[in-house]
């Protein structure tokens, strides 16, 4: 079947619209919502039993392992290193017996994170995979297969495929936490409820395109924007610097927001937007005080917060984004909709071919 844009301008777009549907279809394999419960696929092997964990990918899905390495350190309390394919399969890097390797990939076809794959599996590490293609490779190969169901993602850009791993990757540190004994069912049931409403709040988020394409054009004339973030919400402070850079040809930087100081802050002035991730919780302090570094120096702060946070920090900012209040655990998902929606719309501003920008592949099949 021919996959058709229907009343969207791009692909890209109507991807980006499609996420409240494809991320609760992914998370109804995930959730049983009979005893309010974080469900796995069946495999032979007791996750519980994990001492480390290896993820490793690529690109937007990269950054959805940076999400998960803090959710499955937080929450299950079980050490995770990160490293982007190409770094990985090269560095000799230590592998206990006894370890599973996560594998995160949209197309399970890219070669690097599959050269990284089968170089695990030789060394006796158990494989599992978030992959959004049920026939690629990666699935094939996989002990543990975690299927995301985004459907097929036609832009270059991921936008989809990006919330259903996250999805699917909070479902997991829940599980893992479950196994492990650091979650309760209380705190199950809690976090099921919220996975639950998420496609309810990125519907929320979705209602601010309009706002959003308008702020594009203040973002557009920027040669640099510099994108922050503090935990898990760093992470997406990368993914929107990653996708400015991809469409717009804006030079982009995420940063975590404590580490400004240690370079980027060199760079502020008048003309460098500096879009601000920031929920409202113990580390908002923090973030604003990093926000009133950035306005000293003359720089112009997006806030994207939810109400308590724009309340205490949105005055003198040259926009704001309200997102709804979120639970921790679903906040990347939710905060993922106003970086890709604001990327778009500077793109389709600067009129740049969205769905196939220039230089890069849907899937890089060669190292
Ligand atoms: C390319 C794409 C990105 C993607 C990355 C990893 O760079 O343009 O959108 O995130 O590959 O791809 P994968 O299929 O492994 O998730």
């Amino acid at each position: 079947v021919a996959i058709e844009k229907g009343n969207y301008r791009h692909f890209m777009q109507k991807e980006i619209f499609e996420q409240p549907t494809v991320v609760a279809q992914t998370l109804h394999s995930y959730v049983r919502q009979v005893d309010q419960s974080v469900a796995l696929p069946q495999i032979d092997f007791d996750l519980s039993k994990v001492q480390r964990i290896t993820i490793v990918a690529c690109g937007t899905s990269y950054y959805a392992g940076m999400v998960a390495k803090y959710w499955i350190e937080q929450f299950a309390r079980l050490p995770v290193d990160i490293d982007v394919a190409s770094e990985f399969r090269y560095r000799d890097p230590v592998l206990e017996p006894g370890g599973l390797a996560l594998f995160i990939s949209q197309s399970g076809e890219t070669a690097d994170t599959l050269a990284a794959l089968r170089h695990c599996k030789a060394e006796g590490q158990t494989i599992a995979v978030v992959v959004n293609v049920p026939t690629s490779t990666m699935a094939r190969e996989a002990d543990l297969l975690l299927p995301t169901h985004a459907g097929p993602e036609i832009g270059v850009a991921s936008t989809k495929a990006f919330t259903c791993q996250l999805a699917v990757l909070a479902a997991l540190a829940a599980r893992l936490a479950v196994l492990r004994g650091r979650m309760d069912r209380a705190e199950e049931m809690t976090v099921v409820k919220h996975l639950v409403e998420t496609p309810a709040c990125l519907n929320a988020a979705l209602g601010h395109d309009e706002e959003i394409a308008d702020m594009a054009h203040l973002i557009a004339p920027a040669r640099d924007v510099l994108y922050l973030g503090r935990g898990p919400d760093f992470p997406l402070a990368l993914e929107g610097a990653l996708k400015l850079k991809e469409i717009s040809y804006i030079h982009a930087e995420g940063y975590a927001s404590g580490e400004m100081k240690h370079g980027p802050i060199a760079l502020i002035d008048e003309a460098v937007p500096v879009i601000v991730l920031a929920p409202s919780g113990p580390l908002f302090e923090k973030t604003v005080s990093n926000m009133q570094e950035v306005r000293a120096r003359g720089g112009k702060v997006v806030l994207i917060s939810d109400a308590e946070g724009i309340a205490e920090a949105g005055e003198g900012c040259i926009a704001t984004i309200e997102m709804p209040k979120v639970h921790p655990l679903i906040a990347p998902l939710v905060y993922a909709v106003p970086v890709q929606l604001l990327a778009y719309h500077v793109a389709c501003v600067k009129g740049t071919d969205v769905d196939q920008p220039r230089n890069l592949a849907k899937s890089v099949t060669v190292e």
